[in-house]
């Protein structure tokens, strides 16, 4: 005898009153809900020691897998429950209603669960006019939420087998009273208005049918289900009402105008309830159950309930208002979240080409620096269009040896911007220079060719600025201060492959120029990294640093055979790139113009649908560049928003949408800040965005609808918390 059930949707207004029976009839009940409609209707239960409530989505099941221990049956009612609501946003309604039930059952099959009884509807059967369907007939869904019912019992069903017991019930149309009242069923509905206004409105001819199951008939029935041989409904679908309730609803208008004081009849002229099906619930009665209830006998204490309803307007008496109202609210707020499944802030576009050269490399048994390398490094070059491009294990990297190589030492300063990944300037301590912050221009986020100025001494060797999200800080502007005080200018360009700075790229400008291969790039090796310049001398002491400051590296030494032992000049870096990171580098560097494209596109969507938003603004770019899209960044207006970036931030990870922030001012940053004694007000500029901005996903990866997401998202968060 089955005695522990899972009931999903258990505080809904057929799972209440389900699980009050299940509990008088001695089950265990777990009640799985979300609660959109409170725990109100359910708290009335608490203290039975046989019932337990877990606030869950449906949508999250993956992270409750621990709940199916014991579980003998699960009866599945959990979902969005109406055509209405079910159309408000019909992917999230895929996601609830077939997805995550199929899921469900999944997961139920795997964890030994035996019976599922899904909740389906017999609305499945859609137009046919006054003909009595059955089982057998053919389905003809006509809106989204009967389709996917259609398609949930479907599948759930072929999952009957290695004792695993689904059944599909097809509800009538529910009425009458429960704990979690709803008065947008037909039944309830007309009952209200003729209550409130004396008058009952019937849309079109009102001459389509439809079956009606009281709710506590239809609980009774699960409760049957329950105790039926499993085989009896394994794989199968009943219809679950009662053939003598089968009424055109004018049929109910005139039931309940008779126990009303003589209500009147509205006919509201317009387009009819396509819908119409009349059904034959022999079968079920079969099993041998009947129901309880008609309508007409229903109705004096579906009145008395009504009337001692002081709020009956409530949105939670409807459930088309009360998901509107879910869906406009963030879901840190309780509402629904925007996406049913993560989505991450980046992801590689890695493809069988990136995985064919690495696995050409693993079995070519050289795997550090050699052929593929040198094959990126020519193909950099003639990318970039500069004198040498040498490849080493990341941007960080090629900031330290272009420094050490360049003679930086302990008694200079070298300028750089505090809004940057931490390398640029940890790098400027490693070679025991002393890092120099300059502010940054707000509207770009790149350092302020002014505030570099005021920053250079007589001890000033460099200038290291970074453009950040790919965009080119002003390059001629920095060169002529940099000519004039005798400096040399490395560029951090981790985020600028691809960029141009007035038809020339980055990368053949400046003394060096530093790239980025990470993950979240615009092109990747795993981790790696480049050097750029123009210098033959310079490029030659590079290389020699990123490898021991040995002046051969091993595939000359081994392959070529050209010496036995290279020697150390100076005592260098491990900074070579492998042939397995170069093996991945070639095919991005293949794809690199179609990634930037990619990104820029989605940079137009994103700026399409954000112009004019109040409370958001975007960083731009200066005149004649290009942009390599490499970040989406926009700066919140807190003083408009009743919460704060990082509040912004945790409630687009709620809506399942990750982000980053670029950056952190480094000014801020603990070592930073107690080594050289920054304060905060120190570097306004970077002080005042460092607490505003937000980047949002940008990569190839994703689809128009992942955009179309956190376009929703960011939007609904800015009007929900704008300031009045
Ligand atoms: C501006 C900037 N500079 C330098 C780096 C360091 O790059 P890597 O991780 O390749 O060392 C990063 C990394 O994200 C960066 O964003």
């Amino acid at each position: 005898m089955i005695k522990n059930i899972l009931v999903t949707g258990g505080a809904g207004y057929l799972g209440t009153v389900l699980c009050e029976k299940l509990l008088d009839k001695g089950f265990t009940v777990l009640c799985l809900d979300r609660l959109c409609f409170g725990n109100g209707p359910v708290r009335h239960m608490k203290n039975n020691a046989r019932f337990s409530l877990v606030q869950a989505d449906i949508l999250e099941m993956n992270a409750h897998s621990n709940i199916f221990t014991d579980i003998e049956a699960i009866i599945h009612l959990a979902g969005l429950s109406d055509d209405v609501s079910a159309d408000l946003d019909r992917d999230l309604t895929r996601a609830v209603n077939y997805e995550a039930s199929l899921n469900l059952a999944r997961m139920a099959k795997n964890c030994g669960v035996k019976k599922f009884l899904f909740a389906s509807t017999c609305s499945v059967y859609g137009a046919n006019g006054d003909t009595m369907v059955n089982e057998t007939s053919p389905l003809q869904p006509l809106s989204w939420y009967a389709r996917l019912k259609a398609d949930t019992e479907r599948d759930v069903l072929a999952l009957a087998g290695s004792g695993f017991f689904p059944a599909a019930l097809r509800l009538a149309t529910l009425y009458g009273v429960s704990p979690r009242m709803r008065f947008d069923l037909a039944v309830n509905r007309m009952a209200l208005h003729a209550c409130a206004t004396n008058a009952v409105s019937v849309f079109g001819e009102g001459l389509q049918w439809r079956p009606f199951l009281h709710v506590s008939d239809a609980a009774d029935a699960f409760v049957h289900c329950l105790g039926l041989p499993d085989d009896t409904l394994s794989g199968r679908t009943y219809n679950l009402g009662t053939t003598a309730e089968n009424y055109r609803i004018l049929d109910v208008a005139r039931l309940i105008q008779k126990h009303t004081q003589d209500a009147r009849i509205n006919m509201v002229p317009g387009t009819p309830d396509r819908r119409s099906y009349r059904v034959d619930f022999s079968d079920f009665a079969q099993l041998g159950w009947h129901a309880e209830h008609t309508i007409e006998k229903s109705l004096p204490e579906l009145l008395a309930a009504i009337r001692s309803t002081s709020d009956p307007g409530d949105a939670r008496y409807y459930n088309l208002d009360t998901m509107q109202k879910l869906l406009q609210t963030p879901a840190i707020e309780s509402g629904m979240p925007i996406r049913s499944t993560a989505l991450p802030f980046c992801l590689p576009s890695i493809g069988p080409e990136e995985e064919a050269e690495v696995l050409a490399v693993l079995r070519s048994g050289w795997l550090t620096r050699g052929p593929r390398t040198t094959a990126l490094e020519d193909r950099m070059k003639k990318f970039l269009g500069c004198g040498h491009a040498i490849c080493v294990n990341s941007c960080t990297a090629a900031l330290h040896v272009s420094l050490t190589a360049l003679g930086i030492g302990p008694e200079d300063e070298v300028i750089t911007s505090p809004v940057t990944w931490p390398s640029t300037a940890n790098v400027i301590v490693h070679t025991g220079a002393t890092p120099v912050f300059a502010d940054i221009d707000p509207a770009t986020l790149n350092i302020d060719v002014k505030e570099i100025e005021k920053k250079i001494t007589a001890r000033t060797r460099a200038i290291i600025p970074v453009h950040i999200a790919g965009r080119p800080c002003p390059m001629d502007e920095i060169h002529a201060l940099a000519k004039s005080h005798g400096l040399f200018v490395i560029e951090d360009a981790a985020h600028a492959i691809g960029a141009a700075y007035k038809d020339r790229k980055i990368g053949t400008i400046s003394d060096t120029t530093c790239f980025s291969f990470y993950p979240i790039k615009n092109m990747t090796t795993g981790e790696g990294g480049l050097v750029a310049t123009d210098n033959d001398a310079l490029a030659e002491k590079i290389r020699i640093y990123s490898l021991h400051g040995i002046n051969t590296d091993a595939w000359q030494r081994q392959a070529h055979g050209s010496q036995a032992q290279g020697e150390v000049i100076f005592p260098g870096f491990k900074y070579n790139m492998s042939d397995i990171q170069a093996a991945i580098g070639l095919p991005q560097l293949d794809r690199l113009e179609w990634a930037i494209e990619q990104r820029k596109n989605i940079s137009e969507q994103y700026d399409d649908a954000f112009t004019g938003l109040p409370g958001l603004s975007r960083p731009r770019a200066i005149d004649g560049v290009r942009d390599a899209c490499h970040l989406y960044i926009i700066i919140l207006d807190v003083e408009k928003l009743a919460i704060d970036r990082n509040q912004f931030r945790k409630a687009l990870l709620m809506e399942n949408i990750h982000t980053g922030v670029h950056f952190f001012p480094l000014h801020q940053q603990p070592y930073y800040r107690n080594r050289f004694g920054f304060k905060k007000e120190d570097f306004p500029h970077a002080a005042y965005i460092g607490d505003r901005i937000v980047s949002l996903p940008l990569y190839p990866k994703m689809t128009r609808q992942d955009v179309d997401t956190v376009i929703q998202a960011v939007t609904r968060l800015i009007r929900f918390y704008q300031k009045a």
